[in-house]
């Protein structure tokens, strides 16, 4: 049996639609039928479903509780690595960036900048690599009303469509990185099942390969 752990939310849907075009039966995973389930089996295959938020799908993974995980590179940038990363699943694409109120230069002066942020480690590695002292809060979601409200000067944080900054009167300063969901898998899975693995993740290759011709 393979048990996966996806993140809930934006990347799930487009993931069960990969997964049932590979071949796997997520009738149970329907919208209109999941209700409030969690853990979900497919019909047609030995594999269960977990659905889950991204930073517990690194860590349901991270202990060999689910082999394999389908998660943001927002949350493996977060929260770090103990897992092989093995596809980019070249879905649920964004980017992280460094974005404050609209005009504005956020290297200007020399006073001690604030950034908020729901991705901590991500903010500290960016500036640390740049060699730029910041101090960093941490913001559990709409980091946009922290320059608003006058706490930070600037965020980092994804940008999509770009359409929240703009409401809130921001724009992007720097592209701090891309991110797409990505496939992993628990170390000690990728050994102990390997034959069950190799098949599921050659059917997804192929599946993610065929999805991307369609579009083109
Ligand atoms: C994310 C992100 C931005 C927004 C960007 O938040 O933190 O706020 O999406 O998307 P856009 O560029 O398409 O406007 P999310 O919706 O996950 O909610 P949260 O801020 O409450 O975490």
């Amino acid at each position: 049996m393979i048990r996966i752990a996806l993140t809930k939310g934006r990347i799930e849907k487009k993931a069960i639609e990969i997964l049932g075009k590979a071949g796997y039966d997520c009738t149970e995973l329907d919208e209109d039928k999941k209700g409030r389930k969690l853990l979900f089996k497919i019909a047609n295959a030995d594999i269960e479903i977990v659905l889950a938020k991204a930073a517990d799908v690194i860590t349901y993974v991270e202990h060999g509780v689910c082999d394999v995980g389908i998660v943001g590179a927002d949350t493996i940038m977060e929260h770090g690595s103990n897992f092989y990363e093995l596809l980019d699943l070249g879905f649920g694409k964004c980017r992280f960036a460094l974005a404050g109120p609209a005009g504005g230069n956020f290297y200007d002066g020399y006073s001690h900048k604030i950034i908020a942020s729901k991705y901590p480690n991500v903010a500290k590695n960016y500036f640390t690599s740049r060699g730029v002292d910041v101090e960093i809060v941490k913001i559990e979601g709409s980091v946009e009303l922290a320059p608003l409200l006058g706490l930070a000067d600037a965020i980092v944080d994804i940008v999509e469509t770009g359409s929240t900054l703009v409401a809130n009167g921001l724009e992007v300063y720097e592209d701090i990185a891309d991110i797409s969901a990505r496939l992993i898998v628990n170390v000690a899975s990728i050994k102990l099942k390997k034959p069950e693995l190799d098949s599921f993740i050659g059917k997804i290759s192929v599946t993610l390969a065929a999805d991307v011709n369609e579009k083109e």
